[in-house]
């Protein structure tokens, strides 16, 4: 069978739909064009309006391949697969399985059958209450990724009920895997060659605290994961401040490996917004944590997500955000407009703030952020760095090979290089040589490890 995967929504999705498409390789499917699929698989994100009318949008043009073969069909998985489940069925008749982030375990059976004729439409939507490990395909330690990066789940959903936020609803309470399975896959996949891994979560600091915790906090676990031989660079994402514990704070300064960049949600600067968000923090409790944060590692890179028009957000609380962007200075952010979420506290909130209003913020803040950016990359022109090649840059002139690269706190790094390959997966020692608008330009002063 041949299928294709689109994938929406954060990076937990996308490890997800990475994870499926080795699990129906393994199976002997085989991925191809959109043109020429057979199955389309859409695993979708509902965290905002928007994303989740893409996945209408993208029924409707998988419809018009129906006329090119009528046995082809869909599965629609991820987040609007939890929230509207079987509903997809009736209004979507090539529609033949759904399937939650919980049921993505049981997804590739469920293909096979219905590809056999075994079954006509199969909703695998159930909440499990303990992490479900996923079978592993040997390809995920045989065939190494040619970047050398890989991600690893340590949890699954959440349990704040951040009073706009969906994501406690379409991925259930929190369930951490077990620390040694962790460790485990990690162990493996650096044996495999992986140089980088970012462990995922919704919510990591809170590892370890729920049904699945067995007194292993995230802590621990970051120093047992860094301490495995021949890892480079060791990641985590997301990090609720509240939750964030010293020993986290710590390990920035003790870890070598541990990469000097954080991605802190702060949504907003107002006490009085963060409250009615249900964050549990304040500005105070934010700003000495950015405190410990830069004493433990003063290169640290803190990055954020930020909710413009809140209902009840007022000027003077939006100029609060502002001023805690100016205050941190962010690296970089990504800044959205609230939208209301079907079943969240916030759709109950008033007065909303009109579009017009929040599009006008959302406009200033990130006016803000590019100068701030700007700012910041300027400053690192002149220093050396590593840059660990991903691929080929966007850019290219004609004369000079460009490759792009990350440092270690995640910037893009675009490299002129004139090998025509085999850069994909190397660190090259680069001093930093001009500074773009989001990324940065440096010049080789080593060789490639
Ligand atoms: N678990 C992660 C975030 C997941 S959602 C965390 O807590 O950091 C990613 C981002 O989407 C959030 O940080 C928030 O800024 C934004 N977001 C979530 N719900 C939203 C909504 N209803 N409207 C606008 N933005 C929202
Ligand atoms: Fe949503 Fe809050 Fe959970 Fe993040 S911590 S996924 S914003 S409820
Ligand atoms: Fe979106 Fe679900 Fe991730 S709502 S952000 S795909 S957890």
């Amino acid at each position: 069978m041949k299928f294709h995967i689109t994938t929406f929504g954060c990076q937990m999705n996308v490890h997800d739909s990475d994870w499926l498409t080795r699990a129906l390789e393994s199976r002997g499917w085989e991925q191809a064009d959109e043109g020429e699929a057979q199955v389309y698989i859409l695993n979708t994100c509902s965290v905002r309006d928007k994303p989740e009318q893409k996945v209408y949008s993208e029924l409707g043009r998988i419809a018009a391949h129906l006329k090119r073969d009528e046995n082809i069909f869909a599965a629609v998985g991820g987040c609007v697969a939890q929230q509207v489940g079987r509903g997809f069925f009736e209004r979507f008749p090539f529609v033949k399985l759904v399937f939650g982030s919980d049921g993505i375990a049981g997804a590739p059976n469920a293909l096979e059958r219905i590809a056999e004729g075994g079954d006509d439409r199969v909703a695998l939507l159930d909440f499990v209450s303990i992490y479900e490990e996923r079978e592993t395909s040997e390809e995920r330690t045989v065939s190494l990724p040619e970047t050398r990066q890989a991600f690893v789940n340590i949890m699954q959903g959440c349990d704040n009920f951040c009073s706009y936020c969906i994501v406690p609803y379409t991925r259930g309470r929190q369930k951490s895997r077990l620390p040694d399975v962790v460790v485990e896959e990690c162990r493996a996949l650096v044996a495999s060659g992986i140089r980088e891994i970012t462990l995922l979560g919704q919510n990591v600091n809170s590892f370890g605290q729920d049904k699945g915790g067995v007194g292993v906090s995230f802590a621990d676990l970051l120093y047992r994961v860094a301490e495995i031989d021949g890892l480079h660079r060791l990641r985590f994402t997301t990090s609720h401040p509240k939750d964030i514990a010293p020993e986290v704070i710590r390990a920035f300064g003790e870890l070598e490996n541990l990469c000097p960049s954080l991605h802190l949600p702060l949504q907003s600067g107002s006490d009085a917004v963060l409250k009615a968000m249900r964050r549990k923090y304040t500005q105070e409790r934010y700003l000495s944590i950015v405190e410990g944060l830069k004493q433990a590692r003063p290169d640290i890179a803190l990055t954020t997500d930020l909710i413009v028009g809140f209902p009840g957000e007022t000027e003077a609380d939006f100029q609060e955000t502002l001023d805690m962007v100016e205050r941190v200075g962010y690296e970089s952010s990504f800044s959205f407009k609230y939208s209301d979420r079907p079943g969240v506290a916030a759709v109950n909130m008033e007065p909303k703030v009109s579009p017009e209003e929040a599009s006008e913020r959302l406009m200033r803040l990130q006016t803000l952020q590019n100068n701030i950016t700007k700012k910041c990359l300027e400053n690192l022109v002149g220093l050396e760095t590593v840059a660990f090649i991903e691929g080929m840059s966007r850019k290219q002139n004609g004369e000079e090979t460009f490759w792009k690269g990350r440092d270690p706190a995640g910037r893009i790094v675009n490299v002129a290089m004139p090998e025509s390959d085999g850069l994909v997966g190397m660190m090259v020692p680069v001093r930093i040589i001009e500074a773009k608008k989001h990324s940065l330009m440096g010049e080789r002063i080593g060789i490639p490890w």
